[in-house]
């Protein structure tokens, strides 16, 4: 089953199952990868308003969407793109998995990796190769030549998720030149994956790899994640320049599959695209939100003595390394990621977060993806509205108010840790106790 199949099934049979009266807050929600914003305005009545638009559209997508979505390239991240090259589809999963259909090669995965591409690869039975990333949690130029030196295909495709999806981290201009110069000298494709680029707290700081690398690059991107409307099921596109061949072949796959992308979703997606101060004020209002949550939780977790966290600049991810208690995880029996947040969703912890064995992970390492999106986002964005948080105390006020849960949750982290050592320090003076000397926990 795929991993977050599994990881639903799992917290609704296991929280179902909690006896405990004083359990009844439900879970602290780090796992879960979905925006708690309401779907912007314009985008909702463009959806009603397009109600009767019953036929069939034409498989790349309807032309003023392809136009619209042009010009929010240029606008956004200063590329320009022919509405030609942009193609329509029913989420960027979907996309990304008609685009490996068509690319041949080995397909290049950094890790610690967004948990849908593996299961796609593996699906098509494509070869491989993962790349772990540097300290800093970016891939390096180097890493890469190095990689790509022992492969034997002659094409390659390497999948980059900027932002990132669990680091929260985004490329700098200079790291996409110096990896584009090595897709360049060695056949690299590149499928950008820039679903949550305009969720970039600074949005100056994002660049897309559009911009630099134009001729090898497949842009993704759609509404699921800045227009909070993954349900909408809307992505797009962005083809390299002159990609005739591909694009055909393209076109076929995806008429063979599903005809087209649903035509009032696509009318709803023009008004989310489109320039308007309605859209402007919901997308900074977002970004603001989830850079205080960020940034809380970060603050948060990197207090808990051990822990160590990446600093999100985009999305509302980052990853936490509990690394620091593997000798506690073991002496625990807890061998693996996947028994680290079993037993952290058991009772009393009741806390969701995404281990290492779902991120592309050894299973042994005990790192993990933590969401800040639990909390009602309607009300945060009224709160917000009404009173923007300026300093930091005032951003610790909002988050208490807005978002309890990613407190107390941040909290039953730590209580867990600290339950862990402990449970660890009585086996060491149990084992004392019966040896008369301490023993190496296995
Ligand atoms: C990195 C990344 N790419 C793609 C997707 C899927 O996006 P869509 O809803 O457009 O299929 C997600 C969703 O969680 C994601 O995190």
């Amino acid at each position: 089953m795929p991993e977050n199949l599994k990881l639903n099934t799992f917290l609704q049979e296991f929280h179902s199952d909690c006896k405990h009266p004083e359990c009844s807050f439900g879970f602290y929600g780090f796992a879960f990868g979905q925006s708690p914003f309401p779907v912007p305005e314009p985008v909702k009545r463009a959806l009603i308003e397009n109600a009767d638009k019953g036929a069939y559209a034409g498989v790349p997508g309807i032309q003023e969407l392809r136009e619209t979505i042009s010009k929010y390239n240029k606008r956004n991240f200063d590329i320009d793109v022919d509405p030609s090259r942009v193609y329509v589809g029913p989420g960027t999963k979907e996309l990304i998995f008609n685009l490996l259909e068509i690319l041949h090669g080995t397909v290049i995965l950094p890790t610690p990796a967004w948990l849908g591409y593996l299961p796609q690869i593996r699906f098509l039975k494509k070869n491989y190769h993962m790349l772990h990333v540097a300290k800093n949690g970016k891939i390096t130029p180097n890493d890469l030549e190095h990689l790509t030196l022992r492969l034997h295909d002659r094409q390659k495709i390497l999948i980059l998720n900027n932002p990132n999806n669990p680091t929260g981290l985004i490329y700098s201009r200079l790291e996409l030149e110096e990896i584009a110069d090595v897709c360049r000298k060695h056949d690299i494709l590149v499928i950008s994956d820039e679903i949550y680029a305009l969720t970039t707290y600074d949005i100056n700081k994002f660049v897309s790899m559009g911009k630099i690398y134009p001729e090898g690059t497949f842009v993704t991107n759609g509404l699921s994640k800045s227009h909070a409307a993954g349900g909408y099921r809307l992505g797009y596109v962005v083809f390299p320049q002159h990609a005739t061949e591909l694009k055909k072949q393209f076109k076929k796959i995806l008429a063979t599959e599903y005809t087209a992308t649903s035509t009032p979703i696509q009318h709803a997606a023009i008004a989310g695209f489109s320039e308007s101060r309605e859209m402007d004020e919901y997308l900074e209002i977002t970004r603001r939100i989830h850079e205080i949550m960020g940034w809380y939780t970060y603050e948060g977790l990197n207090r808990i003595d051990g822990v160590k966290t990446t600093k999100p600049e985009s999305t509302f991810y980052l990853l936490a390394d509990f690394n620091a208690y593997s000798d506690d995880f073991l002496a625990n029996k807890i061998t693996n990621s996947q028994k680290f947040s079993e037993s952290l969703i058991q009772h009393p912890y009741h806390t969701a977060l995404v281990g290492g064995d779902s991120l592309v992970l050894e299973r042994t390492d005990f790192s993990a993806r933590i969401a800040f999106i639990d909390y009602n986002g309607k009300k945060a964005m009224e709160n917000y509205v009404e009173c923007q948080p300026k300093t930091n105390s005032d951003k610790i006020e909002f988050v208490k108010n807005n978002a309890p849960k990613i407190v107390d949750g941040i909290a039953m982290i730590e209580r867990y840790l600290k339950d862990l050592k402990k449970e660890t320090n009585s086996k060491i003076s149990h084992q004392k106790t019966t040896d008369g000397e301490t023993v190496s926990i296995p």
